[in-house]
């Protein structure tokens, strides 16, 4: 039920903090410590690659995913689009582990490559929202993300929810093979936590943000460097969903070599910078959008903040940001969305789970 909420959208950006809440608890034993099947960290640490295949939002979260299964956990990892994998794959690895990460775990592109992968006798773990769903039921492995349904169309939840349990994934492999950790992934998923929190209590100011970058705009760019560019995808594909606007998520470095010719004068780019190693670069990426007309909007995090940015997000473990520095550009989403009188919940085209090829 969306109670007092007008849209589903908005309920599940803001469900975020406790949905990462019970996922902390949904994966900690007895004593407090995280802890996952020992079958699946078997997987994990016997694969010399890991595969994640996924499809949009949950393509998304697993270029985070890879990131923190190799900081933390390292082991390689490449992630594919589903639809592509199927029918132009890789060389693979030896001795290879198919992750799926599914909201719905019933989308078609994914399964067939589950099918396709299954067929030639590899291992399949499935990260998926829905217990019992066609692929959590037809993989060796599943991991839950505990999110409660998703109804907007527009993922939200799952997106934090996923990044959440491939972060658990990582650390409880890691422990598994005695590499050790530098922080306590039970207290930093508390801060994320909070942090997820203010961000859900600063939505007028996210709101005001709709209406000053994108409110009569007819395209948009984001761009970050590192983990910053992923989130930079996520938020141009929540854009585009359910406002219409053109947007595109760019590696800040990338963007002069060729994109660049799109700037004009007053085209919004939303810059992102929570990454402490390459803050100097995509400073340096914005002030060239900036000197061409652009309208910049830097959402930076504290310890990394300039005077002219634009919303400063709270300071979490600099692996952990992609938890929070999507919900601004979530809401961003949203309320473009709500001024243009847009369908929140049902863009056009699109249905929750797609399940044709
Ligand atoms: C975007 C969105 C889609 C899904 C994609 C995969 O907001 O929801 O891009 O992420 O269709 O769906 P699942 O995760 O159910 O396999």
């Amino acid at each position: 039920e969306k109670g007092t909420y007008p849209f589903y959208m908005l309920k599940e950006i803001d469900e975020q903090p406790l949905v990462t809440r019970k996922i902390i608890q949904a994966y900690q034993d007895i004593n407090g410590e995280l802890t996952i099947d020992s079958d699946i960290t078997k997987a994990v640490s016997e694969a010399d690659r890991l595969y994640i295949i996924a499809c949009g939002t949950s393509y998304h979260s697993g270029l985070v995913g890879k990131q923190l299964l190799e900081h933390i956990a390292k082991v390689p990892v490449e992630v594919h689009v589903a639809s592509e994998f199927v029918y132009n794959m890789p060389l693979l690895s030896k001795n290879p582990l198919f992750i799926f990460i599914s909201q719905s775990g019933e989308t078609a592109d994914s399964r067939a490559v589950l099918v396709k992968v299954k067929e030639l006798g590899y291992k399949t773990l499935t990260v998926t929202n829905v217990a019992g769903s066609t692929l959590s039921r037809e993989a060796d492995y599943t991991l839950l993300l505990h999110a409660g349904p998703e109804i907007a169309v527009a993922s939200t939840k799952a997106y934090t929810a996923q990044i959440a349990v491939l972060a658990i994934l990582a650390d409880v492999t890691a422990k598994v093979n005695g590499i050790e950790r530098n922080f306590d992934l039970v207290h930093e998923l508390g801060i994320v936590a909070n942090a997820m929190e203010v961000l859900c209590d600063s939505k007028e100011e996210f709101e005001k943000m709709a209406s000053e970058y994108l409110s009569d705009t007819r395209n948009c760019f984001f761009i970050g460097r590192a983990l910053d560019y992923y989130v930079c995808l996520e938020g141009a594909l929540k854009l585009k969903e359910i406002s219409y606007i053109q947007a595109e998520g760019f590696a800040g470095g990338e963007l002069k070599h060729g994109t660049i010719a799109l700037i004009e004068e007053g085209t919004p780019v939303v810059a992102l910078a929570t990454q402490n190693d390459v803050n100097w670069n995509i400073r340096g990426n914005a002030k060239e959008v900036l000197a061409r007309g652009a309208n910049v909007c830097t959402i930076s995090m504290k310890g990394l903040e300039t005077e002219e940015d634009r919303f400063v997000i709270p300071e979490v473990n600099e692996l952990l940001t992609p938890l929070i520095s999507v919900v601004p550009l979530q809401l961003l989403a949203y309320y473009a969305a709500l001024h243009r009188g847009c369908d929140v919940d049902k863009p056009r085209n699109l249905a929750k789970s797609v399940t044709v090829e």
